[in-house]
């Protein structure tokens, strides 16, 4: 299954393409103004590489690409940490 959007945001990689192409955003501008990659921050690789490479439609990527595509100075997260779920006993 391809990875084609900001699952948290519902925010397609073909519409944060096209917005890049208008305003000249770059990841940063992109995610303040759309959100994307706030939540739980597992799209930000996969649109780093559509905004190097215009791919929309990407396969899983191994960790080692991952790790390539994240950006080491940046936080990975920009709100709030989820709360973690635990079973009623
Ligand atoms: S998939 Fe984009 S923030 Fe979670």
């Amino acid at each position: 299954m391809p990875v084609d959007r900001c699952i948290c945001r519902d925010i397609s990689f073909s519409d944060l393409k096209a917005l890049a192409a208008q305003t000249g955003a770059d990841f940063k501008e992109l995610r303040t103004a759309t959100n994307c990659a706030t939540a739980c921050s597992l799209c930000g690789p996969y649109i780093r590489k559509m905004l190097a490479t215009g791919e929309t439609d990407q396969p899983l990527m191994a960790p080692a690409e991952l790790t390539r595509w994240i950006d080491q100075s940046e936080p990975c997260c920009t709100s709030k940490p989820m709360p973690i779920m635990r079973a009623k006993r």
